[in-house]
């Protein structure tokens, strides 16, 4: 059985006052749930503030991003090993916004992931197609490239532990559009028959798919009411600690 895991996707939003005022309420809020793990991810200037309000509780501190190297001349980046100094354990990577706005491309996305891996961080890999893709029916090929970019080179037994993939069909994100469960479902079994490919039965059956796109309290339960539906990545409902608590509630295992 696998643990689903929620995260919020903070994106470009809350000042380090307003990202520890939400996280406060989430801690008091999450303290009791069992059955799902639970994650954040602020900017990196609110990080290291949320990680400390979170010591002691479960909720994991995740960053949006993660550069692929370590150190040395990358103006503006930030290093798997300093995301883990400041106290995330999770670093999101690929997300369908830094590849349409910032350049990463399926090739970047994997190393990024090792570099996260690498720095004892765990990986939530994104995929998802855009809606002229799907409209073209190439919704699968685009996961497919996606998936052996973001996953290349990386070990099973590293895998299974402390990756996470992310399906996110980009028409769905922010636009209040969400994919059906049945939708999701489809693109959630292929994933992990490509991941059965990959790393064999037992690895691909312990790797979490979240999905994510407009999930709200409203639709949360059906989505994860689906056999590969294990958990989600949230964006705009996470702003709000009633929005995120009411969707790691129904990603309670029923
Ligand atoms: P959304 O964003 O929930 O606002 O659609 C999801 C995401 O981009 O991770």
């Amino acid at each position: 059985m696998r643990t689903p895991f929620v995260v919020g996707n903070w994106k470009l939003n809350k000042t380090i006052s307003e990202a520890l005022a939400l996280v406060t309420e989430l801690k008091n809020q999450l303290g009791a749930v069992k059955g799902v793990a639970v994650g954040v991810a602020p900017t990196f200037v609110a990080l290291n503030s949320v990680a400390k309000r979170l010591e002691g509780s479960s909720i994991a501190t995740c960053s949006q991003d993660c550069f692929w190297e370590n150190t040395g001349a990358f103006t503006g980046e930030v290093s798997a090993p300093m995301l883990a100094d400041a106290g995330a354990t999770w670093a999101i990577v690929g997300h369908s916004e830094r590849r349409q706005f910032f350049g990463d491309t399926n090739e970047s996305v994997g190393k990024k992931a090792r570099a996260a891996l690498a720095g004892g961080l765990g990986a939530i890999v994104c995929v998802g197609e855009m809606l002229a893709e799907r409209d073209a029916g190439r919704t699968l090929d685009v996961v497919d490239a996606q998936l052996a970019g973001g996953l290349d080179g990386i070990d099973g037994a590293v895998a299974a532990q402390r990756v996470v993939i992310a399906y996110e069909p980009v028409w769905a994100i922010g636009t209040g559009r969400t994919a059906t469960p049945a939708q999701a479902q489809e693109v959630h079994a292929h994933i992990r028959k490509r991941l059965v490919e990959k790393f064999g039965q037992a690895t691909a059956q312990a790797v979490r798919i979240q999905y994510g796109g407009s999930v709200k309290p409203s639709n949360a339960e059906a989505l994860m009411a689906e056999a590969d539906i294990d958990g989600a990545l949230v964006g705009g409902a996470s702003l709000e600690a009633a929005d995120f608590v009411a969707i790691v509630k129904a990603a309670r295992p029923g």
